[in-house]
């Protein structure tokens, strides 16, 4: 009884804590992304949607967090319909990963 409560209190931690980590993403998103890639990750005329997004879906959490913190402007861009590129941007680990989780679930 005693063991199956603990594990009972662990799941309960567990899962406040990836409720905790989508709502920073969603926050990260909201102040530094969504001004280019729109409410709800729509996209906007300056950026793709992440809604849907085929790269997004399947690129590993690596090769997004380098387009996220490394940018990709000038001849790395892929869109030629966006007149700008994707600007590097200053996020700690910890923002980085919850906004590709965010992003991720926003995707599929
Ligand atoms: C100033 C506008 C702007 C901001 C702010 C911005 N992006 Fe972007 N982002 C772009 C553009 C433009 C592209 C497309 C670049 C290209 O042509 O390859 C892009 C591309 C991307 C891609 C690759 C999508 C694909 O289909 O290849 C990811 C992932 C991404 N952005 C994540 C983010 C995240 C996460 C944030 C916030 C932390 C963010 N972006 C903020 C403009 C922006």
């Amino acid at each position: 009884m005693k063991r199956m409560l603990a594990s009972a209190v662990a799941v309960l931690a567990l899962g406040s804590f990836s409720l905790a980590l989508a709502q920073d993403g969603a926050a990260v998103y909201k102040s530094k992304c969504m001004p280019c890639h729109g409410p709800e990750g729509k996209g906007t005329a300056m950026a793709p949607a992440v809604v849907g997004n085929q790269f997004i879906k399947t690129a590993s959490d690596q090769e997004l967090s380098d387009v996220i913190l490394k940018g990709r402007e000038g001849a790395a861009k892929k869109y030629k319909q966006y007149a700008i590129g994707m600007p590097a941007q200053k996020l700690s680990d910890g923002e980085t990963k919850a906004v590709i989780a965010y992003m991720k679930d926003l995707a599929k």
